[in-house]
């Protein structure tokens, strides 16, 4: 794991070997490294005269320096303009650097923005260099051989001292760490990843101070009648699992926020069994609780005083004797009953559940649930863009706000009666599905069952859980399980624990 070190040291005095630069197009023609050495300038004005380095954003030239008592390579990469210049960029361009960085195998390297780092991009560069720095390398047994390359330590060089600079890299590298913390819990394969191991790898995120972990064990989510839970569960050999994570950050009794997040550990459909052509992505079906459980693990780390309470209902869709059918009626947590139309709109039956729990338990302010729902939702969005929505809108352009500024894509969908005719069962209160059209909305509607009248945000993250198909190439994106919504959740309620309302 990177570790990130902010320094003021002038970058022309900076002892690394490895010196990555960002230039501005608009310096392009004034910046000089004759500070460094006469090596250095000549090499910087030969690659800007031959036009292999303008400046523009995304471009990069590699320096290799001779006669200097500690620089070997400067990385130049271009900015592009200061005026298009955004927190997106930084987190680009901090990935670049860090690609750059392993593909030489350098253990160390400096980070400069000629003379543009305000407070604000430092978060930005923290998360795009430890989110890159990111790779799964637990099932591959060759370890020395291919992952000797660790990179040890980022030094960040500041522009002016500010002693706020310290706290701003740390709490980026919080959040960051969060999010990787994520990618590891999504990237498990279903074989080790069973609801129990989920459970397990909760308790152990949450042994923070203020947080307290439960389960709620089969027999239990039994005489509590969590029957959506027990239903969906019902096929697997793997129990289903109830997880809570309450973090109480202040001394109050509310709770200011409810995440509840779908942990499917794998998807088969069920009875409805889904073709097997990528079937082994359904692995990724628990990134929702698996990025709820990363979520209360940084709040806690940052100490934010706010209440806040996750759940994670956690289960295997399989298809045997004992699992539920299609036509089955269920009669769910709240008393309402569901009839089956299709096993594999599975996670929507849990969340309800656990949504229902949730308000009971706890009467959340408000509820925010993220969910690898539809592919409903890639087909509306695509796979670079989560759908959000929701039954408040105030809560929903809070969400709207902290996701402009994490660079995480949410487009709302809307929810009008209309839609809500879709669920109507002739023989249960709701069907669990709603036919073809408008399925991201559809899988929404059930969910608005369950909420009561509290203010609730429903992320359906399908199409960015994970790179898939259709998935933008990204320097801080890894294959795999990505993290997305964390970051703008953990902004979120930062945000809400500095307001009262
Ligand atoms: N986990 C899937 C949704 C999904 C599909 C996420 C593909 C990412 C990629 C969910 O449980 C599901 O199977 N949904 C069905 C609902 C349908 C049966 C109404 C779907 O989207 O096809
Ligand atoms: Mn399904
Ligand atoms: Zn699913």
């Amino acid at each position: 794991m990177v570790g990130i070190i902010v320094t003021q040291e002038d970058v022309f005095h900076s002892d690394s070997r490895f010196i990555a630069m960002g230039i501005f197009k608009d310096d392009i023609d004034s910046f000089t490294l004759d500070q460094f050495n006469n090596d250095a300038e000549n090499l910087k004005k030969d690659v800007i005269s031959k036009g292999e380095f303008k400046g523009n954003f995304g471009d990069a030239c590699l320096l290799h320096i001779n006669n200097h008592k500690a620089v070997t390579k400067i990385f130049l990469v271009g900015l592009g303009k200061k005026k298009d210049f955004t927190h997106e960029s930084a987190r680009l361009l901090a990935g670049k650097v860090v690609q750059k960085v392993k593909e030489l195998g350098s253990r160390e390297f400096s980070l400069a923005l000629m003379n543009e780092l305000s407070n604000d991009f430092l978060s930005s560069l923290v998360e795009g260099l430890k989110l890159a720095d990111y790779s799964f390398n637990k099932y591959k047994t060759d370890k020395i051989k291919n992952y000797q390359n660790e990179v040890e330590n980022a030094f960040i060089i500041a522009s002016d001292d500010n002693e706020g600079l310290e706290k701003i890299a740390r709490q980026a590298s919080i959040i960051s760490d969060a999010v990787n913390f994520a990618r590891d819990l999504g990237n498990l394969p279903p074989n080790d990843c069973s609801p129990s191991d989920l459970a397990r790898f909760a308790a152990e995120a949450g042994n923070l101070p203020n947080v307290d972990v439960s389960v709620i064990e089969y027999d239990e989510l039994r005489s509590r009648e969590l029957n959506g839970i027990i239903a969906v569960g019902g096929g697997s050999n793997h129990l289903p699992k109830l997880i809570t994570m309450e973090y109480f950050g202040t001394k109050d009794k509310e709770v200011r926020c409810l995440l509840v997040g779908k942990a499917v550990t794998f998807d088969t459909g069920g009875i409805s069994l889904k073709p097997s052509e990528k079937m082994d992505e359904m692995k990724f079906d628990k990134c929702g609780g698996c990025n709820v459980i990363a979520i209360i693990k940084a709040i806690a780390e940052l100490c934010l005083p706010i209440n806040v309470v996750g759940i994670i209902p956690a289960v295997e869709n399989m298809p045997s004797g004992s699992s539920y059918r299609p036509g089955d009626i269920i009669k769910m947590y709240n008393g309402k009953t569901v009839e089956v139309g299709n096993t594999d709109a599975e996670g929507r039956i849990i969340l309800a559940d656990a949504l229902s729990y949730g308000v009971k338990t706890y009467s959340p302010a408000a509820i925010i649930d993220m969910a690898t729902l539809t592919g409903a939702s890639i087909i509306a969005l695509g796979s670079n863009v989560a759908a959000l929505l929701g039954n408040d809108p105030r809560l929903v352009d809070k969400l709207i706000y902290a996701a402009n500024q994490s660079g995480e894509k949410l487009w709302q969908l809307p929810i009008f009666e209309e839609h809500e005719e879709q669920m109507k069962s002739s023989i249960a209160d709701m069907k669990n599905i709603g036919g073809r059209s408008a399925g991201a909305i559809t899988a929404a509607v059930f969910l608005s069952n369950f909420v009561d009248s509290t203010p609730w945000v429903h992320l359906d993250i399908a199409g960015t859980a994970w790179f898939q198909e259709g998935s933008s190439e990204k320097s801080y994106i890894p294959k795999g399980a990505t993290g997305f919504g964390i970051r703008t959740m953990v902004r979120l309620l930062m945000e809400m624990s500095n307001s009262q309302a």
